[in-house]
């Protein structure tokens, strides 16, 4: 039967590499994967310190079990350019970032000790993608996902394709295309069972068939009462494959869901149904540790989307990400737009080769999962460029005719390749570019961007982003703003029923080169900031969701009377849920004030706004009177659900020490985000409150990034880090002038 085994523990890492000493063991750090090669500071720094090559090496003792079977290394991805060594041979290079590479190691085996030596250049290779010009966003270096050790018979599976070609029909069809490796070219003969598995176990149906060559076709037919993949009710189902053949046995199982997705002139339709797609943007990085995070940070990622930000699809922009966060995206419904690796820039033919190579290994990796409904396979924002695309797009359609193809530009009357334009409009924003005298325009006509009439599949990719970066500790005006412009957008793409949806730029601020973003090394684009804490504008996304699964009731106002321009809280947004608010001010009688229709007829939940429709300015004083207690209430089917007090005098009053779970795992890097606020005495977050906060934690762990922050905008954050030993992990967060927290994590 075949092994799979984590491979992530006790590498040697160093900097440099030295071909000439690939065949032994060279002095340096004990690391565990997913490692960065350069764990980098908040910001401000300089990127180039990771672009250089780094090495890995780890032994690799013979086992009786590798006898007469395949044995090999597979990379989940690592950044870049790797090239793995065998004592001292080289056996095999993969030069793209994001994409999994089996290094097979059967024939050089030795019986005894096997070094395993692993370059990795994080330099920008300018011969492959994303790689060659300016990208807004860092490729950090280092193996940065997982690395199994897998032991199969000589003859094994290597793929399989699973089909649901009538999700929709009562009695349902699975066809299962299965490839085998068969690397020693042996000859096949055999069989090859199959069976369809509920989740949580119960058998659905099963088939077999005869094996005489390298793959395989297997059908199922008149399937019933099974259920299908939707957003509100993921159903998984897992096909189990046993391989029979004279060179031994092997199985692998393989999750995949019923569901049928389409793009339309129309709008986009899963199992048939209208759904208004409604997302972000997602990069895959984190403060210190760049891309190289495990399994829970990937998971919670994508719980954050769906569950906090009431999102139903996500862009990973802009390469494929990790298995782990795509598998979550399957699990817990949450669509998914995954595209090829780039950024604007097109090099040339060796370039496109590789990038045509990436649309093959992204497909192929990732073709079972029912989250995926569209494959980008342009580079982003890149010129027109018709052989290459049409390239990628045949290659696309040729591997998977089941989905569509998109290909994200933002450039206007661009060649449709792809089967739906897929574009980034960042018209919002332009009306104070000099010379624009349209005013300002929300979004514009499909027929404008795409100089295409007949009516097309068409979805907005990005929008908002580097037109208004905004921090979390921003003045509130501009923060009012921030979310406006996200309301704006998503109220015109549910008004227009030409769009299928649209994911904004972006989910969360990320680092970047020095040629983007806030000169800090920082883009200032996300809805929540890089420890994933919301700024005002994650609410205009979690108020869109169904009070029935959350309430939200968020104002957007810091409270005072001299924080804006001016002076007072006018206009202020309520981003809610709720059916009315009612607000009080001081002794003001509760004033109820319903969404703002009028202003965004067409979201499912538009704002409360008080302004000068139901307020005057005057009831709140002018500047030089008494500044008031506020309170807000949310109704919800006549009953009171939610409830603030925003006090006139706040004062710092509690630590807020928050973890996202305090059960880890050991052995794993299993890493736990902690948020620390500090709130006054209603327990709302004090925006300004920007003292020293010291973070001491001891046991079997530790804390990524350095251990003294300061709080920015009242708030800061950071990933608890579990090692190799189980234990209790003690935390104690303090700050000068309030009572200081502990959390003790549990680690097994
Ligand atoms: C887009 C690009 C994104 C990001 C964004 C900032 O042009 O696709 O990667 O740079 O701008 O708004």
């Amino acid at each position: 039967m075949r092994i799979t085994e984590n491979f992530n523990g006790n590498w040697l890492f160093r900097h440099g590499f030295d071909a000439a000493r690939a065949g032994v063991v060279q002095e340096g750090e004990t690391v565990r994967l997913p490692h960065s090669a350069v764990e980098l500071p908040y910001n401000y720094f300089d990127e180039t310190e990771y672009q250089k090559p780094f090495t890995y090496q780890k032994v690799l003792d013979w086992r009786p079990d590798f006898e007469g079977r395949e044995v090999s290394l597979v990379f989940d991805a690592a950044m870049a350019d790797s090239v793995v060594y065998l004592n001292g041979k080289e056996i095999i290079a993969h030069k793209d970032g994001y994409t999994p590479f089996t290094a097979r190691l059967t024939p050089h085996l030795i019986e005894g000790e096997n070094l395993i030596t692993v370059k990795i250049d994080g330099s920008e290779n300018p011969e492959i993608p994303p790689f060659g010009g300016q990208i807004d966003y860092l490729c950090y270096a280092g193996i940065y996902r997982d690395v199994w050790l897998k032991v199969a018979s000589p003859v094994s599976i290597a793929n399989v394709k699973i089909e649901t070609p009538d999700a929709l029909a009562d009695a349902k069809t699975v066809t299962a295309r299965v490839f085998l490796a068969n690397p020693q070219g042996l000859a096949i003969s055999g069989a090859l069972d199959a069976k369809i598995r509920r989740k949580g176990g119960g058998d659905v149906a099963a088939s077999s068939v005869a094996i005489d060559g390298n793959e395989a076709t297997l059908t199922f037919s008149g399937l019933t009462g099974l259920e299908l993949w939707d957003i509100d009710n993921p159903a998984l189902y897992a096909l189990s494959l046993k391989l029979t053949t004279a060179h031994g046995e092997d199985v692998v199982t393989q999750r995949f869901g019923f569901r049928t997705a389409q793009f339309t002139p129309d709008g986009f339709l899963l199992n048939g149904r209208p759904l208004k797609l409604r997302g972000l943007n997602r990069h895959q990085a984190w403060p210190h540790t760049g891309y190289a995070m495990g399994r829970r940070a990937q998971e919670k990622d994508a719980d954050i989307l769906k569950h906090d930000l009431a999102c139903n699809i996500v862009r990973t922009s802009h390469y494929p990400q990790s298995k782990w966060f795509i598998e979550r995206c399957d699990e817990i419904g949450l669509l998914c737009f995954e595209e090829i690796p780039g950024w604007q820039h097109i090099g040339g033919e060796t370039w496109q080769q590789e990038s045509i190579a990436n649309v093959r290994r992204m497909i192929e990796r990732d073709w079972n999962h029912p989250s995926i409904i569209i494959w980008g396979v342009r580079i982003n924002e890149s010129q027109d460029n018709h052989d290459f695309y049409a390239e990628t797009n045949r290659l696309a359609r040729e591997l998977d005719p089941t989905r569509q193809t998109g290909g994200v530009r933002f450039i206007t009357n661009s060649e449709m390749l792809e089967d739906v334009y897929t574009m980034n409009d960042f018209i919002l924003g332009q009306e104070e570019m000099p010379g624009n005298n349209r005013g300002r325009v929300v979004l514009r006509d499909r027929v404008e961007t795409t100089g295409i009439t007949k009516p097309i599949p068409y979805m907005i990719t990005e929008y908002n982003g580097h037109m208004y970066p905004t921090k979390r500790f921003d003045q509130e005006q501009r923060q009012a703003e921030h979310v406006t412009r996200h309301l704006l957008i998503l109220n015109a793409v549910a008004g227009d029923s030409d769009i299928s949806g649209s994911t904004g730029w972006c989910m969360f601020d990320y680092n970047t080169h020095k040629d983007f973003g806030s000169g800090d090394r920082v883009c200032y684009h996300g809805v929540l900031d890089m420890y994933r804490i919301p700024k005002f504008a994650a609410f205009a996304y979690a108020s869109q969701g169904d009070p029935a699964d959350k309430v939200v009731m968020q104002p957007v106002t810091f409270w005072a009377r001299g924080e804006r321009n001016i002076g007072g809280v006018l206009p202020l947004i309520i981003l809610t849920n709720c059916d009315y608010v009612e607000v009080t001010f001081g002794e003001w009688p509760a004033k109820r004030v319903y969404p703002d229709k009028e202003n965004y007829p067409h979201l499912a939940h538009p704002p409360v706004v008080l302004d000068l429709r139901s307020v005057t300015p005057e009831e709140f004083g002018t500047w030089g009177r008494v500044w008031r207690e506020g309170t807000f209430t949310g109704y919800v089917d006549g009953k009171a659900v939610t409830t603030m007090t925003l006090p006139a005098d706040p004062v710092p009053t509690t630590l807020e020490v928050v973890a996202d779970d305090t059960a880890l795992r050991a052995g794993e890097k299993d890493a736990v985000r902690v948020v620390v606020r500090v709130l006054d005495q209603c327990g709302n977050l004090l925006p300004y409150f920007e003292e020293p906060v010291s973070l001491v934690l001891s046991g079997p762990g530790r804390i990524i990034g350095p251990a003294e922050h300061t709080l920015k905008g009242g708030a800061t954050g950071f990933w608890v880090e579990a090692g190799d030993e189980k234990g209790k992990l003690y935390l104690t967060v303090s700050t000068r002038r309030l009572l200081p927290q502990s959390i003790t994590f549990t680690v097994s």
